[in-house]
């Protein structure tokens, strides 16, 4: 049996599970979803979502690592034979799309950082030599306002793969030695994205009318939450921001001696996440009411334009401020995807009985930098198609919405029934109360029985049956789209099954393991 990582401490595991939960999404995502669901209608179905599944959820998929000692797909296996083993194969695939274009947006994230150190992001605009020419009916220079143009002028060039690629090469280095790498990383990485995060806030609070924004994210709406697509977005929003239905909670703990108090640790990890979320969200809200910006709904126009944005109309210091957010976005998103990159090379070092990790590690990068760098590839399509203008914009987009939407919360569902089923969530229960010190209630139990499974097939009814009446995915992409769609939703189904059955069923071997 090959050598499996270890954290050197309790604390290692903390910093790094709560980087893999700290990400983009604190940062922007919960900010945009906030702002589309009307602001105070977001965050009472959040908290709701955060206690009746995303904590229970978070601490099962910790007892899965402590219990079992193995990455997520053999943890599953211990837990509900091979079946179980697809369905953790096929959260990890599905995961990997997820980081193929997170780290595609990480990549955006890094030539804008570099823009930020220049002149030319902070322009009134620059030349788009993406919307074609001028004379021949494309928009002319100085049509499209900075950040935007800088943006879209980066997206339309190869040096965006560039900078995709070179995320890639800081994930690899990271996870090189597995566990101790990933901590001497996030050591460094936390505290700064913890200290910057609260430079920030002090910046947005002090801003003339910023605090009217503070006010709008915590008064609630009641109205709104009549809105089961509030619902939907906050469930969604929590498994992505605790990093759960990745199959990565289950290998950190892994890396850790069987007898620790995981109850515990999730408890600190989901509020360390929320805590740092609930501060983004106050930085950018009342950065948005100060300068009385409205976003468009999209994620990445809040990353990319409107805090950039904001921050160009700073009275002072708006290129340090500039540099600041990027490299914030930067650390943050760093530790998270390292956390899938590393879950990933460990469940396959555990199914292949692998000595090294090395040429599983490349390869997983390799493909990854692959599949990252078509998301970037910045060829120009149909306008007609989206208001978006690339390619890899609009496949980006498409895969979000199957893998985020859909992914995530179908891996959390059969997690739940696994364990609720077919181990026996009493199983998972007792053994992190032998030795925790923080016992687990016995109405965890029927948490993972009833409620999660019933509110998660909810969940995917409701999404399944908007998709039926508004024809796939028919909200950003309508008639000229479909076959994107439908493409999308066939690589990421496809591929994911795919990967899943060949590992599964064609890498013999593993019979004689137990937890
Ligand atoms: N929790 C992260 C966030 O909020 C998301 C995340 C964690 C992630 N691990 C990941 C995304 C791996 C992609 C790949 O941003």
């Amino acid at each position: 049996m090959s050598e499996r990582s270890q954290w050197s401490s309790k604390l290692g595991f903390i910093l790094a599970a709560s980087g893999s939960a700290i990400g983009l999404g604190n940062i922007v995502f919960f900010s945009a979803n906030a702002y589309r669901f009307g602001a105070g209608a977001f965050y009472v179905p959040y908290l709701v979502a955060l206690f009746v599944v995303g904590l229970p959820v978070l601490v099962l998929e910790l007892g899965l690592g402590s219990w079992s000692g193995r990455s997520f797909p053999e943890a599953m296996r211990l837990a509900g034979g091979r079946p179980a083993e697809l369905a953790g194969w096929f959260g990890l695939g599905s995961a990997t799309f997820i980081t193929m274009y997170y780290i595609t947006i990480l990549g955006w994230v890094l030539g804008m950082w570099v823009g930020a150190l220049g002149e030319d992001l902070w322009a009134a605009s620059v030349a788009l030599p993406a919307f074609g020419d001028a004379a021949a009916g494309g928009l002319p220079a100085g049509a499209v306002p900075n950040p935007i143009a800088f943006f879209f002028d980066m997206l339309s060039s190869w040096r965006n793969v560039a900078f995709v690629v070179l995320v890639w090469v800081a994930n690899l280095v990271i996870t090189w030695r597995g566990a101790s790498s990933i901590e001497a990383a996030v050591k460094l990485f936390v505290p700064l994205m913890w200290v910057f995060m609260v430079v920030m806030i002090l910046r947005g609070v002090t801003l003339d009318g910023g605090v009217q924004g503070v006010y709008l994210l915590f008064t609630p709406d009641f109205d709104a939450m009549s809105n089961p697509a509030v619902w939907h977005g906050a469930f969604s929003q929590i498994f992505f921001t605790l990093s759960l239905g990745f199959g990565i909670m289950t290998a950190y703990a892994s890396y850790l001696p069987a007898r620790s108090d995981q109850a515990a640790s999730g408890l600190m990890i989901a509020s360390m996440n929320c805590a740092f979320e609930f501060i983004a969200g106050l930085a950018i809200f009342s950065m948005l009411f100060a300068f009385s910006m409205v976003p468009k709904a999209s994620t990445l126009s809040m990353m990319f334009f409107i805090v950039p944005q904001g921050i160009a109309s700073f009275p002072t210091g708006a290129k340090l401020f500039g540099v600041l957010f990027f490299t914030l976005l930067l650390v943050a998103g760093l530790s998270s995807s390292v956390s899938l990159v590393e879950a990933l090379t460990s469940a396959l070092q555990d199914k292949l009985r692998a000595k090294t990790r090395a040429g599983i590690l490349v390869a997983v990068c390799v493909v990854g930098a692959l599949g990252s760098a078509l998301f970037a590839w910045p060829k120009v399509i149909d306008p007609g198609l989206d208001g978006d203008g690339t390619m890899g914009l609009t496949f980006l987009d498409l895969m979000d919405h199957w893998a985020f939407s859909y992914g995530l919360l179908l891996t959390g569902l059969v997690e739940c029934v696994v364990v609720g089923w077919v181990l026996g969530p009493a199983k998972i229960r007792d053994f992190l109360n032998a030795h925790g010190r923080l016992k687990i209630p016995a109405g965890f139990d029927a948490l993972v029985k009833w409620v999660i499974p019933g509110v998660l097939i909810g969940l995917l009814i409701y999404g399944v049956v908007g998709e039926v009446r508004d024809g796939l995915y028919g909200v950003a992409i309508a008639g000229a789209g479909r076959p994107y769609a439908i493409g999308a939703l066939a690589v990421w189904l496809v591929g994911s099954l795919g990967f899943a059955a060949a590992v599964t069923f064609g890498v013999p071997g593993d019979e004689g393991v137990t937890p």
